[in-house]
């Protein structure tokens, strides 16, 4: 049974409705407003309807299941302390039009998080209303463009990405209009200079980059590439996506930049997956935050007029900047989001640093047993992949290339990654970034501990001693096998087809 339709039930099972208590009315519903069949309810019992669903749950594989090391994603845990303040009823039995006066203890939260993100970001304003980074992407690129506009310098049209970018980078700039100009990477991964000096000029808007970049390596030339971009008159964008790796460290301020999204659902917690539900929060320097979209929170001196039942000396309100874009999303952005990254970051504090140095500390740890085998393992593997960059130390995330096993035995990443699957483990990120042949991007996150860091490293080198026809065929244990990826991704269905449609 795939879904809860397919369920044979029995007849009147399913639901009950009270005896009326009122007496029938006269008045009836016009014709066309009535069914012209029963609705199609499923007849199932309370114990049924609990076993199907637990029963589906059972077929995902989840963070709370096992080792998801999906780089560029930061599949972290989520500690369940963001629930319970999530669930208050403060939180949820709210209803964005209420009065100013209801909204306080919410807006508070959300004027505390806009703060903590400006610093650490090293920007000077935060709006928390996009949903997703990409979305982030899309409204601070929306915003530079208004600037560009509002100093006469509307002309310029082309945004400059690196080879290595996330796809949402060039889209959410060619959402907005833009070209997309796309420099190569150095032979070690990094931005190239030169490249970047070949393309600026008075019509560069902007530059999009991530820092550490998709292969977990640190832009150390990063503020030089500021300067290019700035003296040609463009603008600096942080995707903000790669946070874990620099928190408490450095700030995207401090590298040059003027834009940043955060993915609040990777940096800072929150259940994440599936395409949401998301938070992706911009900071922008100051000379931009007139441009951002409302509402914002600010704070000022409560004063008698503004209501009772609240303590305390600030009050807080929603405003909107003076030339803003307008909205992007509706009311004040996820609030269900925010309000479990605020009690993420409430707990860590000032340990916010220490997040990222174990983030690090893992993925350096993990790709240094991944890439060493001991004597009796490597002489079990037939072809070990290479290192995905040459650098000494990555950052919160790591690329190796299947590429010298593919060229041996005709074995790819992604049946490296299918291979996993059969051991129990969500496959890493394949195939990304671009940059790295038959690439496998690995992120541990800072909660994983030793003993699942080397157990994992222990699978993945079982996996690669497995011949190239059980690995073709992988996976056999999992709920689904082998899927055809280019039909499943052209080919969505996305609702079920009742054999009686009407
Ligand atoms: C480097 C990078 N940039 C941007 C994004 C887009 O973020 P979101 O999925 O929140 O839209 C991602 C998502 O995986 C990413 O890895």
């Amino acid at each position: 049974m795939s879904n809860i339709f397919e369920f044979e039930g029995v007849d009147g099972m399913g639901y009950s409705q009270p005896d009326l208590l009122v007496e029938e009315s006269d008045l009836k519903l016009p014709v066309g407003l009535l069914r012209k069949k029963l609705p199609r309810l499923p007849l199932l019992s309370e114990p049924e309807v609990v076993r199907h669903y637990t029963w589906l749950s059972t077929r995902n594989f989840g963070i709370d299941t096992g080792f998801y090391p999906l780089g560029s994603c930061t599949m972290k845990h989520n500690p369940r302390v963001n629930e319970v303040i999530a669930a208050m009823p403060g939180i949820t039995e709210l209803h964005p039009l209420q009065k100013e006066s209801h909204l306080q203890g919410l807006l508070s939260i959300m004027f505390e998080m806009q703060e903590m993100l400006a610093i650490c970001a090293g920007m000077d304003s935060v709006t928390l209303q996009p949903v997703a980074g990409a979305q982030g992407e899309f409204t601070a690129i929306r915003c530079i463009q208004e600037y560009h506009k509002s100093i006469g310098e509307g002309h310029r049209n082309k945004v400059i990405v690196p080879d290595s970018a996330h796809g949402t980078n060039p889209a959410s700039a060619a959402m907005c209009g833009y070209e997309i100009i796309e420099i190569p990477s150095g032979e070690d991964g990094l931005l190239d200079l030169d490249a970047l000096k070949s393309v600026v000029g008075n019509d560069t808007a902007a530059m999009m980059i991530t820092n550490p970049n998709t292969l977990g390596i640190f832009e150390h030339e990063i503020s030089k590439a500021a300067d290019i971009v700035h003296s040609a008159g463009g603008q600096m964008y942080y995707d903000g996506a790669n946070f874990n790796a620099i928190l408490g460290k450095t700030t995207p301020g401090l590298m040059g930049f003027d834009a940043v999204h955060y993915n609040l659902h990777k940096t800072f917690s929150q259940p994440h997956g599936g395409g949401g539900p998301g938070s992706g929060p911009i900071g922008v320097k100051s000379h931009l935050a007139e441009f951002l979209p409302s509402p914002m929170i600010s704070r000022r001196k409560k004063n008698k007029d503004d209501g009772n039942g609240v303590d305390g000396d600030w009050w807080y309100v929603k405003v909107q900047p003076e030339n803003s874009i307008g909205k992007v999303q509706q009311w004040m952005g996820n609030s269900g989001a925010i309000v479990r990254c605020w009690a993420f970051y409430r707990r860590y504090g000032f340990q916010l640093e220490k997040m990222s140095e174990h983030a690090v500390l893992n993925a350096n740890y993990l790709r240094h047993i991944l890439m060493n085998p001991n004597e009796e393992i490597a002489s079990k593997i037939p072809v070990m992949p290479v290192d995905g960059s040459n650098v000494k130390f990555c950052k919160h995330e790591f690329t190796i290339s299947a590429l010298p096993l593919k060229e041996k035995s005709g074995i790819t990443a992604m049946d490296l990654a299918k291979g996993l699957l059969d051991k129990g483990y969500m496959a890493p990120t394949v195939y990304f970034p671009l940059v790295v042949p038959e690439c496998m991007m690995i992120e541990p996150t800072e909660t994983e501990s030793k003993k699942t860091l080397d157990t994992f490293a222990s699978k993945f080198h079982e996996v690669l001693t497995e011949d190239s026809e059980t690995l073709h065929n992988a996976p056999v244990t999992t709920h689904v096998g082998r899927v055809d990826e280019v039909l499943a991704a052209r080919n969505l269905i996305l609702k079920y087809e009742f054999e009686d449609m009407d």
